[in-house]
């Protein structure tokens, strides 16, 4: 990688909303020479791709192959046969998330208060809703637009300049308990402006009557099409303040979404390079996975809770013919490292963290340990990662919450659970988590890049010389 920093700034420019982190991984896949997969096709390493007598298209599947697929266009998953894989061979998969804490627009959003045009917004996950105020705002998701012969079409949307904002309250209108609180209330302190009630408002509306006239037209220059041709929208709000590095020696990066966009990227740089460099003699299956829906509990169609992990294996699987023994053979075989970010210490809130395990910005990945299961890794997963770890001159540190301090939690316990993959729960430290503005070091982008491409290259070398 030639700038890491640059690399990601550029991938997170791109990506205000899961719609957007998966059609630019696909669009820097298929630069890379992977091929798109439909989930409804019938994949196969036998047949080349053709109408078969059944009438299903089929996709040929085979080893040295490269292949993605995505669902609901907001999980995407991507992978690269060994040249010498058979049915047996492990599975090396990273899993992330692409979606963060945000606000969405409501599906009815039009509001009027004291002469305000307002959009209003729905809290998405646990986000630090004080660091929304004040912010220059826009739109970003996808629309549901009439084309030409009543057909429907889902086009993405990303409108870069500021149109939205949260204003906080002036400090003479505060009681000193309301500033020293500063608590917003989710529901009314977080409505965005969009502008001021004009005539128009009360017009018959054009297109969605669910949205304000101002809104649709502000999307329909975007999309280039009719505001009455917009059937439906998904839009989120989002900071229009691009990602930048900062620091004496630009030594962080601070961007929204980090969250777990970092490890989309990561996780997407290191499949790209070990495809070109180092499938051809592998025997196993290197794959990434990034699921929407991870900030609210991951329960959903496309969400680390749904079949999408266990379909990826079983399907990639079947298309070499393999029995169900051997399926089970390679999900024994096989291991996950669930990739999200991992709290830094904080040098003003020192004391949160426990003495021995206060992970620093710039000194590597953090390996997360919880055994009370909100964290996967466990002895044998830890030490095989920092095996893994050493291979790839990639420094990690280690992370475990005080006792007395709630814990998150990651994909890694959902999946490891319903799937019964051997995972270990890793992550780049960050400050600032679901803020609007989370920062990282500069330095652990390529440090956690190598560590999944020593994952991807070497794992089951490693593997085999443990009797475990
Ligand atoms: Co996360």
């Amino acid at each position: 990688m030639s700038d890491p920093a640059a690399g990601f700034l550029a991938f997170s420019d791109a990506s205000p909303t899961p719609f957007h982190v998966v059609a630019e991984s696909s669009a820097r896949l298929v630069a890379a020479g992977f091929v798109e997969l439909l989930e409804d096709e019938i994949w196969t390493a036998e047949a080349e791709s053709s109408r078969g007598i059944d009438g299903v298209k089929r996709a040929k599947v085979a080893a040295g192959g490269k292949y993605f697929y995505t669902r609901n266009k907001s999980t995407i998953v991507a992978f690269a046969v060994g040249g010498a894989y058979k049915p047996g061979g492990a599975f090396k998969i990273v899993g992330a998330h692409t979606d963060s804490p945000v606000l969405k627009v409501k599906p009815r959003s039009t509001k009027s208060t004291h002469g305000f045009l307002q959009v209003a917004a729905e809290t998405y996950g646990g986000g630090l809703w004080h660091t929304w105020f004040d912010r220059d705002l826009s739109l970003a998701g996808c629309a549901i637009v009439e084309v030409e012969g009543g057909a429907f079409e889902r086009r993405l949307v990303h409108v870069r300049r500021p149109i939205l904002r949260c204003p906080s309250l002036c400090i003479h209108l505060q009681s000193g308990e309301e500033r020293a609180a500063f608590k917003p209330n989710k529901e009314t302190h977080l409505q965005p402006v969009l502008g001021m009630v004009e005539e128009s408002l009360n017009e018959a509306a054009d297109g969605d009557e669910r949205h304000c006239p101002q809104l649709l037209s502000i999307l329909a220059a975007e999309l280039g099409c009719d505001p009455k041709a917009i059937k439906d929208v998904e839009l989120t709000l989002t900071d229009t303040q691009p990602g930048a590095t900062w620091g004496a020696s630009n030594e962080f990066l601070s961007a929204p979404r980090l969250d777990n966009q970092i490890h989309c990227f990561t996780s997407l740089e290191a499949l790209i390079g070990y495809a070109a460099a180092d499938a051809a003699a592998d025997a196993g299956i290197a794959m990434t996975v990034c699921f929407d829906h991870e900030e609210v509990g991951s329960e959903s169609a496309h969400g680390a809770g749904s079949p999408v992990m266990g379909e990826a294996i079983s399907r990639v699987v079947g298309c070499f013919g393999a029995s169900s023994e051997l399926l089970q053979i390679t999900l024994r075989r096989s291991f996950l490292i669930s990739a999200d970010v991992a709290h830094s210490i904080h040098p003003n809130w020192g004391a949160k963290h426990d003495s021995n395990h206060q992970p620093k910005l710039n000194a590597g990945t953090v390996i997360k340990t919880n055994d009370n299961q909100r964290y996967a890794t466990n002895s044998v997963t830890g030490f095989l990662l920092r095996q893994m770890a050493a291979l790839a001159k990639a420094p990690v540190q280690e992370f475990v919450v005080r006792n007395d301090c709630p814990c998150g939690t990651t994909i890694g316990p959902i999946i490891s659970a319903r799937v019964g993959l051997r995972t270990v729960d890793i992550g780049v430290p960050s400050l600032s988590m679901h803020s609007i503005r989370e920062t990282i070091g500069v330095a652990d982008i390529a440090t956690n890049t190598a560590l999944f491409r020593t994952f991807f290259s070497s794992f089951e070398a490693l593997d085999v010389k443990c009797s475990f």
